[in-house]
């Protein structure tokens, strides 16, 4: 199958019993034992629903992986990959792009170093500051490609190649490009995690998470966590997800025609200083992009020339949604600084480019022609 119908047609042909073309919303917090010592494969939600597996084998299917897990949120996703590893036995050094969702910082630093994991941020659009940063207790390698809000790309075969030389594991947070535009485990990523809360899901209606991999060994302990936790994803937000999975590759396609338009007018425009977009021919690590990526996401953040037009901007904006996420329907600009990327500490946040006069917008999949004209009105 081609990759715009593996979209629509997912995991799932039909519910065989009654013929329905949409997946069936499993509400059930439990289901009942045939006999004792007996399962009919699900016996407790929280381990195991039969909407959110279906989802998991869409996700898996996508992914190109053999192993699809589902969690609440991406937070959960990427809370849970940490767990294969456990300090107690030996030390856990993990080194982490730089320029990432503040989230992920907030977690790694805020709480996964109180329990003996250390990390290093590096730059890992530069192959060589990844392999200055590798120490002998280096277990893994995690990674945001294009990087957020920076728009960096990461050579993931490089870096595939650097880590697995020492014996450890490459993670790639694929939120941004979606499997539509990339696919990580093909360039020898060995887990693929995403915020389904952005394009897989699309609608700005449903928070989600994503582990895919294809480790026999591993499955197991992540099923083990996923269970004991309880960060699965319900039911009914497995189905809000499978169902806007089914348009992703007619999504992708809109956010990318609409950036291609977006990013170049804000270029051109007087009080901006500087774009940072990937689809552009002069952008940095075009050559690595070409390489490793189907397409550009709707993901433009930009410089203003002067901090007062941040203010402005985001007072001014009535088309373009001010609003915290990206990845979804509807325009939304963000100001980094004080939202997506608070929690990461200023001397960080400078040296990685994240400054006062950062905006970040996500093109949705409305006329651009509207985009554009909310932010002539917002600028002037
Ligand atoms: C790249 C990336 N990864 C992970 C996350 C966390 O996902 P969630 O908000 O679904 O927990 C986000 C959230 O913005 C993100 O942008």
């Amino acid at each position: 199958m081609k990759l715009d119908s593996e979209c629509v047609r997912g995991a799932w042909d039909c519910d065989p019993p009654t013929g329905a073309l949409s997946v069936p919303i499993y509400q059930s917090a439990t289901f009942r034992h045939p006999g004792l010592g007996e399962s009919t494969g699900f016996d407790y939600s929280r381990a195991m629903n039969p909407t959110r597996t279906v989802l998991e084998k869409t996700i898996a299917l996508l992914e190109h992986g053999k192993y699809g897990l589902a969690f609440a949120t991406g937070m959960g996703a990427i809370s849970t990959l940490i767990k294969i590893f456990s300090p107690g036995e030996k030390p856990v050094h993990i080194i982490v792009s730089e320029d990432l969702y503040g989230g992920t910082y907030r977690l790694f630093n805020g709480y996964y170093n109180r329990y003996g994991f250390s990390f290093s941020w590096v730059d890992t659009s530069s192959l060589a500051q990844v392999e200055d940063a590798l120490r002998p207790e280096t277990r893994a390698l995690l990674i945001e490609t294009p990087s957020n809000p920076m728009m960096k790309i990461t050579d993931i075969r490089g870096c595939a190649a650097l880590i697995h030389r020492r014996g450890g594991l490459l993670m790639v947070d694929n939120t941004f490009l979606s499997p539509y535009f990339q696919n990580p485990l093909d360039l020898g990523a060995d887990f693929v995690l995403h915020s389904g809360s952005k394009y897989l899901a699309g609608h700005n209606d449903t928070l989600a998470g994503f582990i895919v991999h294809s480790h026999d060994h591993y499955d197991p302990v992540l099923r083990e966590a996923q269970k004991s936790e309880g960060a699965s994803l319900s039911p009914f937000d497995s189905w809000l997800t499978l169902r806007g999975i089914k348009t992703l590759a007619l999504r992708m396609e809109k956010h990318q025609a609409g950036a291609k338009l977006v990013a170049p007018w804000l270029r051109r425009h007087p009080k901006v200083e500087r774009v940072f977009y990937t689809g552009f021919a002069d952008h940095p690590q075009a050559d690595v992009a070409a390489r490793q990526c189907r397409g550009h996401n709707g993901m433009i953040s930009f410089y203003v020339k002067e901090k007062r037009y941040v203010e402005q901007v985001l007072k001014r904006v009535r088309f373009i949604l001010f609003a915290e996420s990206l990845g979804g329907v509807e325009s939304l600009i963000t100001y980094p600084l004080v939202q997506t990327h608070g929690a990461i500490p200023e001397a960080m946040r400078l040296s990685a480019g994240l400054n006062d006069k950062l905006l970040r917008l996500s093109v949705g999949i409305e006329n651009p022609e509207d985009i554009i004209a909310d932010l002539a009105q917002a600028l002037a």
